[in-house]
């Protein structure tokens, strides 16, 4: 079992110049979280924003893998952890580059993860950011709760998948927004909707509809569907996202069209 990072030792860390902040979660595990996050990092910083990307998973941190970022190493400066640069100028920090090998079990209680996670977000040498994307695990447990009240008025995505058992626990993550005061820009619904690769033929894998019904009933925004589409897990298993590996598809597409969304609703 690894230790926690220790305390920088040199004063008190800078003030963290965040201009904004993305907190992507769910209800449900392995609903594309992580998918969505990298993507919307890689689509921040394409459009000249300076992008940091915080993975907050710390039991399963795949994110710097997913971004292609998994050979770069954490490097420490006066005590300070200092991301490393990735693709497109983006600062990654992920559990994985702290951890001895890659199958390195985390084993610790809350507490402990909610100061690690406090570390990596205030005193973790971030630069200038106009936007920090944070990739959580599933559910409404400590590693969303500490990026909440660390960072608030941070803005929020919900991911779910069609299905009714994402949809039930993508309530939750609706309602922890609402009490957390996570200013939530909406719904995704991934995994939504297959054309048949031969004949191009729409496939009704799951049922339609229902993200958006729940998005209309609990009063938030309905922001996208991004459709299955098997280069969305070539992008992620081989660390060449989509939205630069195939941009003429309808995920890209969906991707560019949240970040979009997030230009807008920018401080
Ligand atoms: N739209 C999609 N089409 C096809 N495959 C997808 C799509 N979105 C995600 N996937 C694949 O599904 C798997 C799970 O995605 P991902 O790891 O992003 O989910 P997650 O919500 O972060 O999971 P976890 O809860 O474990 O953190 C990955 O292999 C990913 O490539
Ligand atoms: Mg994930
Ligand atoms: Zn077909």
């Amino acid at each position: 079992m690894p230790d926690a990072p220790a305390s920088p030792e040199h004063g008190s860390p800078q003030p963290p110049r965040i201009h904004n902040s993305l907190l992507v979660f769910s209800g449900k595990g392995g609903v594309g979280k992580t998918t969505v996050a990298v993507n919307i990092a890689l689509g921040l910083a394409l459009e000249g924003k300076r992008v940091g990307l915080l993975d907050v998973d710390i039991h399963g941190p795949n994110a710097a893998h997913m971004l292609g970022a998994d050979a770069l190493a954490v490097t420490v400066t006066e005590g300070r952890l200092v991301p490393p640069t990735g693709v497109a100028n983006i600062k990654v920090m992920s559990m994985a580059y702290l951890l001895p090998d890659a199958d390195a079990p985390v084993v610790w209680r809350g507490p402990v993860k909610g100061k690690v996670i406090e570390q990596l977000i205030k005193e973790a040498d971030w630069g200038e950011l106009d936007w920090l994307v944070i990739d959580s695990p599933p559910g409404t447990g400590d590693e969303p709760l500490s990026v909440a009240q660390l960072l608030p008025g941070t803005f929020g995505i919900v991911v779910t998948t069609p299905q009714a058992v994402a949809l039930m626990d993508a309530r939750k993550a609706i309602a922890f927004a609402n009490l957390l005061k996570v200013r939530l820009l909406g719904l995704v619904e991934n995994m939504s909707g297959l054309d048949c690769p031969h004949c191009g033929k729409a496939i009704d894998l799951f049922p339609v509809g229902a993200a958006e019904k729940l998005a209309r009933e609990m009063l938030v925004p309905f922001l996208s569907r991004i459709p299955l589409d098997p280069r969305v897990v070539s992008g992620g298993d081989s660390g060449r996202p989509i939205l630069t590996e195939s941009p003429d598809s309808e995920a890209a597409r969906a991707f560019r069209a949240i970040v979009a969304r997030l230009l807008e609703a920018a401080n």
